[in-house]
């Protein structure tokens, strides 16, 4: 079987942003913290990190974050960036304060434009991160695109051509597929994350991107009941599904 990994409760909580060592020796000498409903006072016990613990410890009366390995499901609303440092507001803003503070860093897996909305996931799992944004991988992302101009019929078959170049590179995109659904608005999958890959590529046939929206990434859709601005954590079956 598994050895259980254990950390030191101070290091545990100050890792997940819950405060200095110092704060959380405190919070925890005063009953703040508890597992199993009994106060943990001393923080400088080793405790087992199990996938459970947010079921079985609170922090203040609250149910403890999850631990590593968390993604989190974002209905990215208009307007906020995917960076942890360009001013204005951020993705990051919509999030608990605390999780900011997390080591390991959660960061967004690929990103969108501060104009695009839709499907964003983020994660503190550098190693899921990878997968997901690996070309190898093929992950496809559908995208709903709102046209300036009416399709002319012929984007499809270019996009879907494997020979497209953008303007300003040297390798052509790997094969797209469009679905018309109206004459100014199309929903475009693509398996690569290329630079305002979408908005060039429509660019490259004359027309210009009004809106766009991120309706799916892999075997994930972007819950209809999820307002923007709203996110979720994903279970484990629904990580699995981003690669199906
Ligand atoms: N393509 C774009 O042009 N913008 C996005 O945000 C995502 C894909």
């Amino acid at each position: 079987m598994a050895k259980v990994p254990t950390s030191r409760l101070d290091k545990l909580l100050s890792s997940m942003g819950y405060g200095s060592r110092n704060e959380i020796a405190r919070l925890a000498k005063v009953g703040g913290v508890t597992l199993d409903g009994e106060d943990l006072t001393d923080a400088t016990k080793r405790i087992p990190v199990t996938p459970d613990l947010p079921t079985r410890m609170e922090i203040d009366g609250e149910p403890l974050d999850p631990v590593a390995g968390m993604v989190i499901l974002l209905n990215k609303p208009l307007g906020m960036t995917c960076s942890h440092k360009e001013d204005g507001a951020l993705v990051y803003d919509i999030l608990p304060d605390r999780w900011r503070r997390r080591d390991p860093a959660i960061s967004t897996i690929g990103r969108l434009d501060k104009q695009t909305s839709g499907l964003l996931l983020l994660t503190d799992d550098g190693d899921l991160l990878h997968r997901v944004i690996s070309p190898k991988r093929h992950v496809k992302k559908v995208y709903r695109a709102k046209l300036a101009r009416p399709l002319n019929g012929t984007e499809g078959d270019l996009f879907a051509s494997g020979q497209m170049m953008l303007e300003g590179e040297d390798k052509p995109l790997s094969p797209a597929q469009l679905e018309v659904i109206s004459e100014t608005e199309a929903l475009l999958s693509v398996t690569e994350g290329r630079y305002h890959q979408v908005r060039r590529m429509f660019a490259a046939v004359g027309n210009h991107v009004e809106e766009l929206h991120r309706e799916r990434l892999g075997g994930l859709a972007l819950p209809a009941d999820l307002a923007p601005g709203q996110w979720k954590l994903l279970s484990p079956e629904e990580i699995v599904a981003i690669f199906q």
